[in-house]
């Protein structure tokens, strides 16, 4: 598989994929200046056949706007081996699972998520497309998560809340009502600033 973005969290990924057996082409990334990754060769134009890629890049627009351009693109999913998953759990494709992340029964997460290490995220919550949960975020029960939204590290989220879509929720946030789609939320408790 190619791996599109070389950068930190591309690298992190790139370990994900050699711990699951995964074979590595190489990465792709636009930027000329980029040309080695963890001893892999780097890309600057993006093929025109068929390959497989996780696209490693952090920003849910850009992630998105990514599939939508390339339709050449395959994807699987990646999930580190000392994430503790549900089997119950549906995962949908080009999202990542990274190490010590917990998720319990019947969670639903949608394509081209990125599960952060170390997040927990409790029984029956509901991850749509695009979102970005951060390092050490623990989301309770029924927790639902609109599409593209990105929970800053260290969040909680208190049971049943609703996320709306595009929301930033500021490091170490305690969520303890629904918001809106949008908006960013920072504080304790989580308050609009945006
Ligand atoms: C929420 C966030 C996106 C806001 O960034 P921003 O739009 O540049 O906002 P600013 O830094 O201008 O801050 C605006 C105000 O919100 C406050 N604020 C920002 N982030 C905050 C946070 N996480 N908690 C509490 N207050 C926060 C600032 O102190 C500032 O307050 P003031 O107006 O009283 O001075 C950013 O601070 C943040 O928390 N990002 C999360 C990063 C993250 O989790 N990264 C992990 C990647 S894996």
């Amino acid at each position: 598989m190619y791996i599109y973005g070389a950068s930190g969290h591309g690298k992190v990924i790139a370990e994900i994929a050699e711990e699951s057996g995964a074979v590595i082409t190489g990465f792709i990334d636009l930027d000329i200046n980029k040309n080695e990754v963890l001893n892999y060769e780097v890309i600057h134009t993006i093929p025109t056949q068929k390959i497989e890629v996780i696209i490693a890049i952090g920003n849910n627009a850009v992630r998105k706007k990514l599939v939508n351009e390339n339709d050449n693109f395959e994807y699987d999913k990646l999930i580190h081996p000392r994430a503790n998953v549900s089997k119950r759990t549906t995962i949908g494709e080009g999202s990542v699972v990274m190490a010590g992340v917990s998720i319990n029964a019947d969670v639903v997460i949608g394509n081209h998520c990125i599960i952060n290490t170390n997040a927990s995220v409790d029984h029956d919550c509901k991850i749509n497309n695009f979102v970005h949960i951060s390092p050490n975020v623990a989301l309770a029960g029924n927790v639902e998560i609109g599409e593209g939204a990105h929970i800053g590290i260290g969040t909680c989220v208190i049971q049943g809340i609703k996320i709306g879509k595009w929301c930033t929720i500021g490091a170490g946030t305690v969520v303890i009502k629904d918001v809106p789609d949008g908006v960013t939320l920072v504080g304790n408790p989580g308050r609009i600033i945006k």
